[in-house]
């Protein structure tokens, strides 16, 4: 294709559409679209602007729920911790306005790209920490997760309860078929955590994050949407 062609091949119509969830998105009509889009969630463009409510899942003891600022200082107990940052993408915040531009970045999302829940505790909606998926690619239905918990509630089995709510979601909801986890080597409480849930150890990823000035390696997880309760 000439460069023109292809420019002219990027300038194609697209279909405006909102995922049903508030996010507008820009969609290739030739292309194959994620079912869940198609079925669900799209909506076209005059009923975009209706504002759907984040999804809040509920466990025996949780409520995934949106973020709010006011989650901030909970946060900051998880982000301020060296021990909880250790393996995270980011290094430690020294400073609580970091946190709260993060809880400002949990509240927006994209729910086709990615999505963050805090984890709250059922009975005072205390914020616990935080479940996420991230880099949703439309086409292939797949996307990474993310989880922490606050050091002063971990090993309680949180995290397998929250992590698990949101995987229903996921493949039952968004219709996903692959969710991965990207994970340090070292990071012996993740790797417990997705194993228990029925994850695949795929490989390891060498020099895939830079976090700060450290390159590091990740363990690539990933479970299928037919290995997760039996499909
Ligand atoms: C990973 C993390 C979210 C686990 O949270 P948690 O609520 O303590 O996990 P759970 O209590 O649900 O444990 C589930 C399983 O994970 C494993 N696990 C959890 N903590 C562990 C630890 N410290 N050492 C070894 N295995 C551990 C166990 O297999 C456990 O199952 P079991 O209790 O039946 O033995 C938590 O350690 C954390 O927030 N870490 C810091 C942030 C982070 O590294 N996130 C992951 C980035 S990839």
């Amino acid at each position: 294709m000439s460069r023109m062609g292809r420019f002219e091949a990027l300038q194609r119509p697209v279909a405006n559409v909102c995922d049903g969830w508030g996010a507008e998105l820009a969609i290739d009509a030739d292309w194959p679209v994620w079912p869940l889009l198609a079925d669900r969630f799209v909506r076209l463009a005059p009923m975009a602007k209706r504002p759907i409510p984040h999804p809040t899942l509920s466990t025996a003891r949780l409520r995934l729920r949106q973020f709010r600022a006011d989650d901030a200082d909970e946060m900051h107990t998880c982000f301020a911790d060296p021990e909880t940052m250790r393996f995270w993408n980011q290094p430690v915040y020294t400073k609580r306005v970091e946190t709260e531009r993060s809880v400002r970045n949990f509240i927006d999302c994209t729910p086709s790209y990615y999505r963050f829940w805090a984890v709250a505790d059922g009975a005072d909606d205390r914020c616990l920490g935080l479940v996420n998926y991230h880099d949703g690619h439309i086409r292939s239905r797949r996307a990474s997760i993310g989880y922490m918990i606050n050091p002063t509630r971990q090993r309680q089995g949180l995290a397998a309860e929250a992590v698990s709510a949101m995987l229903d979601f996921c493949f039952a909801e968004l219709g996903l078929h692959r969710i991965q986890a990207f994970i340090h080597p070292d990071n012996s409480a993740s790797i417990g955590l997705v194993e228990k849930l029925g994850f695949s150890r795929e490989g390891v990823l060498r020099d895939n994050l830079r976090v700060g000035d450290v390159w590091r390696n990740d363990l690539l997880y990933a479970l299928l949407s037919t290995e997760w309760r039996n499909g």
